[in-house]
């Protein structure tokens, strides 16, 4: 069947759970991924065909994606800082907002030979990874409490050729961190359970809830207990990075005040939402 013929049905298949231009990036993506062939090549090869095995592929996307599973889980794949990343339901898929941390991070450390950076929640391994990409010589560890996120994280590791160090551990029972760090950072659960109705139904179905969620009444407890730990574990003049919940903002200035930070600066996503906030010890 011509590719451009089963475009036609994909997007008429979709039409009821998804806008036209959503069902086109599901479509050039699952392209991409199957067929190595970009939306720019398909224009300059119109022709292509696709056999009855891989249409059977492409039905197995299709229906997927009707459950509402996102696209990520599905491919098992996704574009982080330039990166590819291997994703499955046992981590958060990397959002844009996090790759506006690392660039933050990048931007203050770029001009130094070497540095000791710690990722605390590391998921898929995105944060470790896009920074020992673009800072080689930094040493990079991270850890998770998850023992099946710790595997997608060394899997991304092993695909994008880089040596990061990952460990398992509950950082809220932690007592130590294993040694002195330039920089530490965390994109940690902080999701309170009232914002659920503001969640989309795909990532309260399918991403996992011990990567999202905290108590309403503890929404910062992470905070806390990164704060405690890196005024300890920080090198003098070392650095604090957090993602943080867009209505928090103040609460978690105040927070990372009390622990003694200085130069605490909170910045904004691409959406306009206090997202990020950086603090020197
Ligand atoms: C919001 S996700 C961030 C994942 C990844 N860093 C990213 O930015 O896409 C939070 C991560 O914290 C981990 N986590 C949850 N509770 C934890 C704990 N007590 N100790 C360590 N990691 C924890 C989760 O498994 C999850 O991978």
């Amino acid at each position: 069947m011509l590719v451009k013929k089963y475009k036609d049905l994909f997007q008429n298949e979709l039409a009821t759970f998804f806008d036209t231009m959503e069902i086109d990036q599901f479509f050039y993506l699952t392209l991409e991924k199957f067929h190595q062939i970009k939306r720019v090549d398909l224009a300059l090869h119109p022709n292509f065909e696709i056999t009855l095995e891989e249409q059977q592929k492409w039905n197995t996307v299709l229906n997927q994606l009707k459950t509402q599973k996102p696209i990520q889980y599905i491919l098992g794949e996704t574009s982080f800082y330039g990166l590819t990343f291997y994703v499955n339901e046992n981590t958060l898929i990397p959002r844009p907002e996090t790759e506006e941390l690392v660039q933050w991070i990048l931007e203050s450390h770029l001009n130094e030979a070497c540095s000791s950076i710690l990722d605390i929640g590391t998921g898929s391994g995105c944060i470790p990874i896009a920074l020992k990409k673009n800072l080689p010589t930094a040493t990079i560890c991270a850890l998770d409490i998850s023992e099946k996120a710790l595997e997608v994280a060394s899997k991304n590791a092993v695909i994008n050729e880089v040596a990061v160090t990952f460990l398992q551990q509950d950082i809220l029972t932690a007592t130590k961190l294993h040694q002195l760090f330039d920089v530490i950072v965390s994109n940690p659960p902080y999701v309170r359970n009232l914002e659920k109705e503001k969640i989309a139904a795909n990532v309260l179905q399918f991403e996992p809830h011990l990567a999202l969620f905290v108590d309403d009444n503890d929404s910062l407890l992470f905070y806390r207990k990164i704060c405690s730990l890196a005024h300890e574990f920080l090198t003098p003049n070392g650095q604090l990075f957090f993602e943080i919940n867009q209505y928090l903002g103040p609460e978690t200035i105040a927070l990372v005040k009390s622990y003694g930070f200085t130069q605490i600066e909170l910045r904004k996503d691409i959406y306009g939402n206090d997202r990020m906030l950086r603090a020197t010890k």
